[in-house]
C-alpha cells in the first residue's frame, strides 16, 4: 500500500458536479476577475466566519501584508509572531517593511506563548500575529488581554485554521483581522492560489479592496495599490467547496482520533495535544520523536514503507540560510520549543477522504519504526 499525503483528487471527484457547475457559471458569466461570484463568495465566506466583511485577495501572504500596509504599519514598526511558522508569516510582515520579532511557542499546543510576549514589546511594537497553527487556535483571550493592555493591534494567521474554535472564542472575534489561505493544500483549497482577509472593520475592508486593484475603487480612479484579488473561478471552487467544510474537518477529526488512539502507546513519540474545549481541526497531525536526533531516520522509514510523511516545518524562520537578508529582525529568545519542532516534527498523512485502512497503514508503519527504536 502507498498512503498519500494529500487527498485533492479524491475531494474533487466526490463533488465533481457542484465545482464544475460553479467553473462553467463563470465562464458563461464573461467575469472573471472581480466579478459576480467573486462577490457571492466573499459574502458567503463572511456570513460562515462571522464577521461583517471578507475582502479576496491573491493569497494568504497578501492577506497579511495588506492587512498591515492598509492599518499604516510599515518601517520602525514591530510585529511578534512565533519562529516557528510557516516562512510567509514573517515574509508578510517584511514586506510591509516591518521589523518581524520572533519568539518561542509553546511546548504543547506550538502556538505563539503568550507568556513569552509581553518581554518581546518595546514602544515601536504595533501588532501581534498569532498562528493557528495546524489547525489550533493560538491562546487568543490571553493574547487579546496583552493587546489590550499594551494598545496593539493584532492580526490572527488564520491560513491553518479555518473551521476551528479556541475555548470560548471564535476566529476573528478578539482581533482586528485575520487572514486567511486558500492554497489547494489547505482545508479550505482552490486549485491554485487564494487568500482572503476578513474583518469587522469597515475602514479596513475599503482600504483592502482599494489595495489589492491598483489603489483603485472606480473605474479609471488610482492611488498606490497592488495587483492581488481573488479570481472568481477560485471563487466559484471555494463557494462550492465552503458547504463541506465543517463536514471536512469532522473528517479529519475522525482520522486524528484514529491516529491518537491506535498511537497511544507508542513510547518515543509525542502526538499532537488537543486544548479543552477548543475544536483543533488538524490542518496537519503532527507528531514529534521525543528524541530530535531520530527524526529524519523516522521520516526515511515511513517514506519507504509507502508513507509520504512530511515535516512541518523543519528549520524555524531565524534558522533559515541568509537570515534575515537585510531585512529587519529581533529575535526574543531563547526559542527552545520552536526548536525543539523544527528538529523534531513528523506530519502523518491528513486529508478527510484518507480511508481507515490508510490510516491503519500508516500507525502500523510508525509502530514498526517504535518498537525497532
Ligand atoms: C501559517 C501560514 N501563513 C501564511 C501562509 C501563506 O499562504 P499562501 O501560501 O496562500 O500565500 C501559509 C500557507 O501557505 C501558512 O501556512
Amino acid at each position: 500500500m502507498k498512503v498519500e499525503f494529500y487527498g485533492h483528487v479524491r475531494q474533487y471527484n466526490n463533488i465533481k458536479n457542484e465545482i464544475d457547475a460553479n467553473i462553467h457559471e463563470v465562464i458563461h458569466s464573461g467575469q472573471y476577475v472581480l466579478g459576480p461570484m467573486l462577490k457571492r463568495f466573499e459574502g458567503e465566506f463572511a456570513a460562515y466566519s462571522g464577521a461583517k466583511h471578507a475582502v479576496g485577495v491573491g493569497n494568504g501572504t497578501d492577506a497579511i501584508w495588506l492587512a498591515l500596509m492598509a492599518l499604516g504599519i510599515g518601517p520602525g514598526d514591530e510585529c511578534i509572531t512565533n519562529a516557528n511558522t510557516f516562512f510567509a508569516t514573517a515574509e508578510a510582515i517584511w514586506i510591509a517593511g516591518a521589523t518581524a520579532v520572533l519568539i518561542d511557542c509553546d511546548p504543547k499546543t506550538k502556538c505563539i506563548d503568550p507568556a513569552k510576549i509581553e518581554a518581546a514589546i518595546t514602544p515601536k511594537t504595533k501588532v501581534i500575529i498569532p498562528v493557528h497553527l495546524y489547525g489550533q487556535c493560538a491562546d487568543m483571550t490571553a493574547i487579546r488581554k496583552i493587546a489590550d493592555k499594551h494598545k496593539l493591534l493584532v492580526i490572527e494567521d488564520n491560513a491553518q485554521g479555518i473551521g476551528a474554535h479556541g475555548d470560548g472564542f471564535k476566529i476573528g472575534q478578539l482581533s482586528d483581522a485575520t487572514a486567511t489561505s486558500f492554497i489547494i493544500q489547505k482545508n479550505l483549497g482552490t486549485f491554485g492560489d487564494g487568500g482572503a482577509l476578513i474583518t469587522n472593520n469597515s475602514t479596513l475592508d475599503a482600504r483592502v479592496r482599494q489595495l489589492r486593484n491598483h489603489g483603485s475603487n472606480a473605474r479609471n480612479v488610482h492611488s498606490f495599490g497592488f495587483n492581488s484579488r481573488l479570481d472568481d473561478i477560485h471563487a466559484g471552487i471555494l463557494s462550492a467547496k465552503l458547504k463541506h467544510i465543517d463536514a471536512w474537518n469532522d473528517q479529519r477529526r475522525a482520522v486524528a482520533g484514529r491516529y491518537t488512539a491506535g498511537l497511544k502507546g507508542a513510547k518515543n513519540l509525542t502526538l499532537p495535544y488537543e486544548v479543552p474545549g477548543g475544536r483543533h481541526i488538524y490542518h496537519l497531525y503532527v507528531v514529534e520523536t521525543k528524541d530530535a536526533s531520530k527524526r529524519d531516520g523516522f521520516l526515511k522509514y515511513l517514506n519507504d514503507a509507502g508513507v509520504d510523511a512530511k515535516t512541518h516545518y523543519s528549520i524555524a524562520i531565524h534558522r533559515q540560510a541568509g537570515y534575515p537578508w537585510g531585512k529587519q529582525a529581533r529575535i526574543v529568545g531563547p526559542l527552545t520549543n520552536a526548536e525543539y519542532n523544527a528538529a523534531a516534527c513528523i506530519s502523518l498523512p491528513m486529508f478527510p477522504e484518507l480511508t481507515n485502512a490508510e490510516a491503519d497503514f500508516v500507525i502500523e508503519k510508525v509502530l514498526q519504526w517504535d518498537k525497532a527504536q
